[in-house]
């Protein structure tokens, strides 16, 4: 699917010819305004939607979302498009903004963001609405809003504080700075750094994710995601009751079975 500003592919989990059919499927979803740096306009936030509901239809196992070009993951929402927003322009922006980037958040998939180069504002904000974040090692993140004399609007207040603590978050979104990969796995903010291309290290890593019962990631994803800002006790409740929802599926006899028998699981999703 190749959209103005988003492209999406598929990429079977296996690599074995033989198995490719029926393993399963990684999305990849590349931002595709390279010489803009992949500056998110409303046309991207429109595209972003409509692959929002391919994945849906698609449920593939896992998703990496990357910039195309080797500068930039995304340079932030598209400076040249904002520069005649009234005030209830930029508020409508940053709403269909959260709103896309919560549903991308909120996909039963786990999702990796690989981050080949500037992740700035809004980018910086795409990539943490994703599970994981692998930083290429020529990557950069930072919310520099302020310089602009605005701040972060696709929820970089909430996100980078959950991230990275508030008063790191704080000292990020007041100063505009920019830190690098190395610091932003410090910070936890990025997962680890790739030393060669950081997308090859993202799809590794999602079929790793992959080989194991879909539906389980995505209850682990439930327990996580669902809980943040509940009490210990409400969230060990719903975790006890996403631990019997995985006792409804095939996959967990499946899981069980093969290891009882001392034999490799195949697990279809069901
Ligand atoms: N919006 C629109 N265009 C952008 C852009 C952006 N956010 N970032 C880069 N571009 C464009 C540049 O205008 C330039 O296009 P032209 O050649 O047509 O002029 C092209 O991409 C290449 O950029 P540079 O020439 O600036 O490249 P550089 O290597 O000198 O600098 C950079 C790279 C440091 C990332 C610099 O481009 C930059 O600072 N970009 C803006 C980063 C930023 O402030 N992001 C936050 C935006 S606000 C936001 O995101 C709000 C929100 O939370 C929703």
């Amino acid at each position: 699917m190749e959209l103005q500003t988003v492209h999406l592919r598929f990429e079977p989990v296996s690599q074995d010819p033989e198995e490719a059919a029926s393993s399963g499927q990684i999305a990849v979803v590349e931002l595709h305004r390279p010489k803009a740096l992949n500056a998110i306009n409303r046309q991207m936030v429109a595209d972003l939607a409509s692959v929002l509901d391919a994945l849906d239809a698609a449920a593939p196992r896992a998703v990496v979302l990357t910039g195309a070009g080797n500068r930039a993951f995304a340079a932030g929402a598209d400076i040249k498009e904002m520069v005649s927003y009234s005030a209830v322009q930029a508020a409508a922006f940053a709403r269909e903004g959260q709103r896309i980037l919560a549903r991308l958040e909120t996909l039963s998939a786990p999702t990796i963001a690989a981050v080949n180069g500037f992740a700035l504002g809004g980018g910086c904000e795409l990539a943490m609405c994703c599970d994981l974040i692998l930083a290429g090692a020529n990557a950069s993140f930072g919310q520099p809003e302020v310089k602009l004399a605005v701040i972060p609007g696709f929820g970089g207040t909430q996100r980078l504080v959950r991230r990275v603590g508030r008063q790191r978050a704080l000292e990020l979104m007041m100063t505009g700075r920019t830190v690098k990969a190395s610091e932003a796995v410090a910070l936890g903010l990025a997962l680890s750094v790739s030393e060669e291309a950081v997308l090859d290290d993202a799809l590794k890593l999602a079929r790793r994710i992959a080989a194991n019962g879909p539906v389980a990631v995505s209850m682990v994803k439930r327990a996580v995601h669902e809980t943040d800002r509940l009490d210990i006790d409400a969230g060990l409740a719903a975790e006890a009751s996403l631990f019997g929802l995985c006792f409804a599926t095939a996959d967990q006899e499946e899981g069980m079975a093969a290891f009882v028998e001392r034999r490799p699981a195949r697990f279809t999703g069901a």
